[in-house]
């Protein structure tokens, strides 16, 4: 692949042809500073947070969007380049609640740490505000227009992710907003399959999970890495954990799997961890189907009571009347040991898999 060198903050930088001028700073360790950027997203340039300066060019390019050149000259931290990201920040804070205190999002969100960086109070204008009303009637996450920053993160996650383009831009100028067609709430609407992959990839605090809502500040959790359980696919999740209970749930971003997106049932479904229902052991049904009739009983006696039911079935009426069901939950050698017992003990092949539902 042909290279091309150029300077970055007096430091000679030589990167592959084509790439943006923020990949080329990132590589060579110099931080810029990005809110409408995504790697696993389309170009969008529309924030222009992250604008830099480039000898020879007209205005302050945003970095995300330029394509690199032999020679280039670039500053990413001239007065120019700070005096416009506060401008812009001043300008996002402008219309922006100043909730911190009580936000969700407080701890994890780029528009407080960019603010907090660039020493922007967002008291330099005092104007028109939004009041725009909740989005709360789904089960799964608030939807805050008051806070959102028009970075179209959410957008494009939705249409080039989980292929709904349940959500897109509306209105003009001031009153833009991202809303669901017809301005109706995405309930209302009926594209939105609440993946919830627009509240992972949103900056601030416009979109957040319900189940995490007063649970926590965010740098009280602790994150452990896990796997989802409820499909093959297998997905890469980090779990937010405090006091030993999960209370939120997103993407890993590793790119071998599901490069931090998940299903509604990944990202949403994890109740059952805590719930109170949850069977932690074998119980034998001790009145009529139906009756809801059980009691506990140990592995061993639950057991032996399957496999002397599944004998009396197979002799009764023969090896194909049986059939077994494996599960996503299990493992790789989990499901291959039962496809094992089907064939070779029950003497079926009728042998399926939930991950196929
Ligand atoms: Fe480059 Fe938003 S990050 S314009």
């Amino acid at each position: 692949m042909a290279e091309v060198t150029l300077t970055i903050d007096g430091q000679r930088v030589t990167v592959p042809e084509g790439i943006t001028v923020l990949e080329a700073a990132r590589r060579a360790g110099i931080f810029i500073p990005t809110l409408c950027q995504d790697d696993r997203l389309s170009p969008w340039g529309g924030c222009r947070l992250c604008v830099v300066e480039i000898k020879g060019m007209r205005g302050l390019p945003a970095s995300c969007v330029t394509a690199v050149a032999e020679g280039m000259v670039v500053e990413t931290a001239s007065p120019a380049v700070i005096e416009a990201r506060k401008e812009i920040l001043s300008l996002l804070l402008a219309n922006h609640p100043q909730d911190c205190l009580t936000c969700s999002k407080s701890g994890d969100c780029r528009l407080q740490d960019y603010a907090y960086l660039y020493g922007v109070r967002g008291d330099e204008y005092q104007g028109e505000r939004h009041n725009y009303p909740l989005e709360e009637d789904n089960p799964f996450f608030i939807r805050d227009m008051n806070k959102c920053i028009l970075c179209g993160k959410c957008v494009r996650a939705c249409a080039e992710v989980q292929g709904r383009s349940a959500i897109d831009f509306a209105y003009r100028g001031f009153n833009t907003r991202v809303t669901p067609p017809l301005d109706v709430t995405l309930r209302e609407a009926g594209d939105c399959v609440f993946c919830g992959n627009c509240v992972q990839v949103c900056p601030v605090g416009a979109l957040t999970e319900k189940q995490r809502l007063w649970q926590g500040r965010e740098w009280e959790f602790k994150k452990v890495r896990s796997i989802c359980s409820y499909c093959g696919v297998g997905c890469n999740i980090t779990l937010y954990v405090k006091d030993g209970r999960v209370v939120k749930v997103t993407g890993y971003e590793n790119p071998e799997v599901n490069n931090g997106w998940l299903c509604v049932k990944g990202r949403f479904g994890f109740d059952y961890i805590h719930s109170s229902e949850r069977l932690t052991r074998p119980l034998i049904r001790t009145g009529e189907r139906g009756s809801g009739q059980f009691r506990e009983a140990s592995w061993e006696e639950a057991l032996d009571l399957v496999a002397e039911k599944l004998r009396e079935i197979k002799e009764k009426h023969g090896p194909e009347s049986l059939g077994v069901l494996c599960s996503a939950k299990c493992t790789n050698e989990e499901n291959y040991l039962l496809q094992k017992l089907a064939r070779g003990v029950l003497g079926t092949n009728n042998v399926d898999h939930c991950a196929r539902l």
